[in-house]
């Protein structure tokens, strides 16, 4: 059930039958989600104003030099999660490991485990252009009562129970699927309150826009090189517009609502791409999936593969299916 204008917090509550297991704890994660978001939405909102853009002086896992709000992002996510007793264990982009909640009363009892890109879009902080938040959720694999394991968060995609964004943009908006859909509500920061305002989004299955960094063409397999072509091409509907921020979460946001495709291949210079399989397309494909759209590594289904390590990289394709179903053909037949 979904209204138009009801709250964040009234959809939790009335959604809640719909969990698998509705033992109130994923309400509670998704609850703790839409509050931290509204912090990391206010320090953003003032970030030209405050001594918080600009490098931070560390250099995370992936080689990335950390901005000042990537850690404050991070930062705020994680105690979050971690004083509620939500969830068991959460895997960050920022952090070089996973982190083990105990959680209070009867030991590691949570069975929520959370994988996140805290910051997504980093380069775009300094320019005042949108940044985003990526979440996504599984069941821990291994009984609780004991400590997390690297297995309960190298679960393929398919297994999510729900993922999501936030993108701090023009309006802040937190969009999410629990595997009925995919709803989004923007922030009124007046008084603090996320109202549904995109219900049962949609990927059009076919658009025309495509979402490439073409500065690394010359460095693309062969497939891609001649996918962006067809998309220049002067046919049917074709040339298609060229739209690519920077900011996964707000080139995604974009072309579900008005159609197309994103592209990150693999290159001559990243054997598989730059995209992090765990924190960025995992919870993607799963929100491109339930909103009528596809994903994959150019072959495969994104949902399908098994993970082997927490910051692995996959090339990634993702948008309208139509359009991801004809860049696949391009990659299959060169
Ligand atoms: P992050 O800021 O979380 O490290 O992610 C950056 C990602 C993604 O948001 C974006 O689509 C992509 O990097 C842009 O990469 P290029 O600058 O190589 O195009
Ligand atoms: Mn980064
Ligand atoms: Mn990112
Ligand atoms: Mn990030």
């Amino acid at each position: 059930m979904s209204r138009k204008n009801q709250t964040l917090g009234e959809f939790i509550i009335e959604n809640q039958s719909e969990f698998q297991y509705s033992s109130g704890e994923l309400s509670r994660l998704i609850n703790s989600i839409r509050l931290a978001a509204k912090v990391v939405n206010h320090e953003v909102n003032k970030a030209g104003l405050v001594d918080i853009v600009g490098a931070a002086g560390e250099t995370n896992i992936q080689g990335e030099d950390q901005q000042k709000l990537d850690v404050m992002a991070n930062n705020t996510f994680i105690s979050t999660l971690t004083n509620r007793n939500i969830v068991c264990g959460i895997a960050s982009e920022e952090n070089d490991d996973f982190i083990t909640i105990e959680g209070q009363g009867e030991d590691h009892k949570n069975k929520y485990v959370v994988l996140m890109d805290p910051l997504d879009g980093s380069s775009n902080i300094d320019v005042n252009v949108s940044v985003g938040t990526i979440f996504s959720i599984y069941r821990r694999v291994t009984p609780p009562g004991s400590p997390v394991t690297l297995e309960d968060f190298l679960q393929p995609g398919r297994n999510q129970v729900a993922a999501g964004y936030i993108i701090y943009g023009t309006s802040t908006m937190l969009v999410y699927t629990t595997g009925h859909g995919v709803n989004g509500f923007t922030l009124n920061p007046a008084i603090g309150t996320f109202y549904l305002s995109h219900p049962n989004m949609q990927f059009p299955d076919m658009g025309n826009i495509y979402s490439v960094n073409e500065g690394n063409y010359n460095h693309f397999p062969n497939g891609v090189k001649k996918y962006i072509k067809y998309c220049q091409e002067e046919a049917e509907n074709r040339p298609y517009t060229s739209r690519y921020i920077g900011s996964l979460v707000s080139d995604i946001h974009r072309n579900m609502i008005k159609g197309g495709i994103y592209i990150y291949p693999k290159s001559s210079k990243a054997m598989n791409g730059k995209l992090r399989l765990l924190y960025e397309c995992n919870p993607m494909a799963f929100i491109a999936e339930q909103a009528g759209g596809k994903a994959s590594d150019g072959f495969t289904p994104i949902l399908d593969l098994k993970p082997t390590e927490l910051h692995e990289r996959v090339p990634f394709f993702c948008g309208s299916r139509l359009m991801v179903e004809k860049a696949e053909s391009f990659m299959s037949n060169s």
